[in-house]
């Protein structure tokens, strides 16, 4: 079994660490901060213990995970390693200084990805000596419980380095799906929709938060509604996730931002974590009631997931992903009821090109324009799936 190097103890690296040690890996763990490291260790040691007391793990295999675990404070220790999955800070200058200082250290059959949220494999890559052995590998937070990881070939990437890494995570009980390069990936693309379609009903006074959350649970079977769900998120990382697929597909009029999140990011109303986003989670204070208008609700849920889907079709007619990795990504990365172009098939292509459309007409504005993709099917009678 290869030897793991994790880099960045923070939630991401910690939650990584421990999928590779269940795994069987032996596994390196670095921070360049020794007081993240000593914290990433003890959470490691309190997690195991309570999947022992849950009766999830024995108390011997939780022994050997831990064991298996080392926390190293410097790059050396990752001379042996065959995969390093890299997790620090969101900047590509660091990130990229971190690569060609691992280069120097690790053997050349070594893998060396990335698990970025935002940032290009190719701009990491740039940096390197070999950037064909450059990756992405994308875990959901938290990375022991989300099933989904994306996986994420830079232009240069070599071929047996995509199958590898993708058979390896696969064999860590992980779902995988292949993605291009290209901002958001699939997930945190595709899903831009959700929320800023939502936040666009609110703020054209159509619905409240609370009425928009309800129609989405109620008519689309979402587990949590937007509103909900970016105060879960957090409002600070859900506002820059949307501001860097705005401006690195080009200003894009689908992915563009809205002023009522960044001002709930500027305003420090972060949601959930700091008791206050679109809702207030104060104790006492009860949460408020939806207007339970079936009319409105199948409105706002067919708006939604007209745009969902019209961005799913998109990406797969740019070759994004197969149409099942979309699907899988949908399902498995954000939880939602059903993939993307199966529902689709379900809703049926013209519902949903009517629904645009009308849209379309109404504002004139690109954000609403139906994938040609769409517009091709719709003309042959094609569905996404047989
Ligand atoms: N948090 C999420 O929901 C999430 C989900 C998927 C991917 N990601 C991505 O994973 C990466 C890490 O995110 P996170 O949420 O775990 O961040 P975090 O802030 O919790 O942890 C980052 C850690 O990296 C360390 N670090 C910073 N610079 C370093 C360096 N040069 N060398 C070694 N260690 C360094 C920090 O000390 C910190 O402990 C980011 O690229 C992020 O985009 C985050």
């Amino acid at each position: 079994m290869i030897k793991i190097g994790i880099i960045g103890s923070g939630a991401m690296g910690t939650g990584i660490a421990q999928v590779a040690a269940t795994s069987g890996h032996t596994v390196i763990v670095y921070d360049n901060n020794q007081s993240a490291l000593d914290k990433a260790k003890a959470i490691l040691e309190i997690t195991l213990k309570k999947l022992v007391e849950k009766q999830k793990l024995t108390e011997q295999t939780s022994k050997d995970i831990f064991n298996r675990t080392q926390f190293a404070n410097d790059l050396s220790h990752f001379k042996g390693c065959g995969l390093i999955i890299e997790a620090i800070v969101e900047n590509i200058d660091v990130k990229q200084k971190l690569f060609s200082e691992l280069e120097m250290i690790v053997s050349d059959d070594c893998i060396l990805a990335s698990n970025t949220s935002s940032l290009s494999i190719a701009s990491i890559a740039s940096g390197c000596k070999k950037p064909e052995r450059v990756i992405g590998i994308h875990f959901f937070n938290p990375a022991p419980l989300m099933p989904l990881v994306e996986i994420i070939p830079g232009i240069l990437t070599d071929i047996a380095i995509i199958d590898h890494s993708k058979r390896l995570i696969d064999s860590w009980g992980k779902t995988t799906v292949l993605t291009k390069d290209t901002p958001g990936f699939i997930v945190n693309r595709v899903a831009r929709s959700y929320y800023g379609e939502s936040i666009r009903i609110y703020e054209e006074g159509m619905a409240d938060f609370a009425t928009i959350d309800w129609a989405m649970k109620t008519f689309g079977g979402f587990k949590m509604g937007p509103f909900e769900l970016m105060d879960f998120i957090g409002n600070d990382i859900n506002y820059k996730v949307t501001e860097s697929v705005w401006t690195q597909f080009f200003y894009e009029p689908r992915f563009k931002p809205s002023l009522t999140q960044k001002r709930l990011y500027e305003a420090k109303l972060f949601g959930r974590k700091s008791g206050r986003g679109y809702y207030n989670y104060a104790v006492g204070i009860a949460m408020p009631e939806p207007n339970k208008n079936e009319e409105l609700g199948k409105y706002i849920f067919n708006r939604v997931i007209s745009m969902l889907i019209n961005e799913a079709i998109d990406s797969y007619y740019l070759k994004l992903a197969s149409k099942e990795d979309l699907d899988l990504a949908m399902t498995k990365g954000v939880n939602y009821p059903k993939g993307l172009l199966k529902w689709a098939d379900e809703i049926g292509l013209q519902n949903v090109y009517n629904t645009l459309d009308v849209l379309y007409e109404l504002y004139n504005e690109e954000r609403y324009r139906p994938s040609i993709l769409m517009k091709m099917m719709l003309k042959d009678n094609k569905k996404f799936y047989a």
